[in-house]
């Protein structure tokens, strides 16, 4: 069973700080905005899909004690909220996608008194964890089905039950395929700089009794090249329209290498990551880290505190390396231009 990474309860934010794992499962009871603004912005919670409902959720302690006399009062402080929340992290787009969601619940339902407002918006934040934990065992159930018995996969970074409301993007698929009675043997890349494939994702692996084995992140081509990995799944944090994905650092170097060595290479990601304004991802913002994320591991510096860092968080695959995505709506292949475009049309009809 997945644990429950975030959720609504007695009128706070209740997560777990993931920077404490895996030697400690510490819940945080969040009922301050910037306390959740502060915990997005410093990986405790983190995750495409779960900074999403952290920024949905983040609305409701926005605005809880508001004492807005009129829905214009009340709207233009939920919108110094929404934006306070947006300029959390700027990649994984399913924030914007929650906080748009708010917006618009709000604008809809402008006509109702302030508390009514208010229970409506706690009820939408509820039904995006809700959705997402839907989207989740749909996502893996479709997975499953491209893993075989005894298959190799190697994933990157956490996209499992820490990183959405339950299963997992790409982990799921893992949990699904062992549901299903298939012996699976996982490879984790440790994910520098901030380890959350060997601090993560090795930890939930465990948990599902999965056979789990830690690699450093320049171990992958060796791996591949001597036959060890049949397939790799990941997670997203923005999909453009023609299936460029943007990804945790590192990403783009394992398409790469499945390619040369055809190992086949699968993005896992809910409708809720597709950012179809976006052309290519060359339009997808990449967040820039705080230098010392490099210098240091896990608190304890490794390099010259007067050195330089570059420090990006995510890279962007080119669609032409990925065989195929993976969402909630099904399995979706090259051309991507062209098979997300039903997608879209889902999306929009949402
Ligand atoms: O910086 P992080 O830990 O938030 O990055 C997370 C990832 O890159 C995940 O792979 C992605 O969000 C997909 S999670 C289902």
């Amino acid at each position: 069973m997945p644990v429950e990474t975030i959720s609504w309860k007695n009128v706070r934010v209740r997560y777990i700080d993931q920077t404490m794992l895996p030697q400690k499962l510490k819940y945080v009871d969040c009922d301050d905005v910037r306390r959740l603004w502060n915990a997005i912005k410093n990986l405790e919670i983190r995750g495409a899909p779960a900074i999403g409902i952290a920024g949905a959720l983040g609305v409701i302690l926005g605005v809880k004690d508001s004492k807005a006399k009129s829905f214009d009062e009340f709207f233009e402080g939920m919108e110094r909220v929404i934006k306070f929340l947006a300029s959390s992290r700027p990649t994984a787009i399913n924030l914007f996608w929650a906080l748009d969601r708010m917006e618009c619940v709000a604008k809809e339902n402008s006509d109702k008194p302030i508390a009514e407002i208010k229970k409506i918006l706690l009820k939408e934040a509820l039904k995006i964890i809700a959705e997402d934990k839907k989207s989740c065992r749909a996502m893996a159930r479709y997975g499953a089905r491209l893993v075989k018995k005894g298959d190799a996969i190697l994933t990157h970074c956490n996209a499992g039950g820490l990183a959405t409301a339950d299963y997992g993007t790409a982990l799921g698929v893992l949990f699904e395929a062992k549901r299903q009675g298939k012996a699976i043997k996982a490879y984790v890349d440790e994910t520098r700089p901030l380890l959350q494939g060997a601090r993560l994702t090795t930890w939930e692996l465990l948990n599902e009794g999965i056979d789990t084995t830690l690699i450093c992140d320049n171990m992958a081509a060796s791996l591949m090249a001597n036959g060890k990995i049949d397939k790799i799944f990941v997670g997203a944090d923005r999909i453009a329209q023609n299936g460029d994905t943007a990804n945790k650092i590192g990403t783009y170097n394992l398409a790469i290498l499945a390619k040369h060595h055809n190992v086949l290479f699968y993005v896992v990601a809910p409708l809720s990551s597709f950012d179809f304004r976006l052309k290519s991802g060359a339009d997808i913002p990449i967040e820039e880290r705080d230098g010392n994320e490099v210098r240091m591991i896990l608190g304890k510096q490794i390099a010259p505190s007067k050195v330089k860092v570059y420090n990006p968080a995510f890279d962007v695959t080119p669609n032409e390396y990925i065989t195929a995505i993976i969402t909630e709506e099904g399995i979706f292949r090259k051309p991507y231009k062209k098979s997300l475009e039903r997608l879209n049309a889902i999306k929009r009809y949402r």
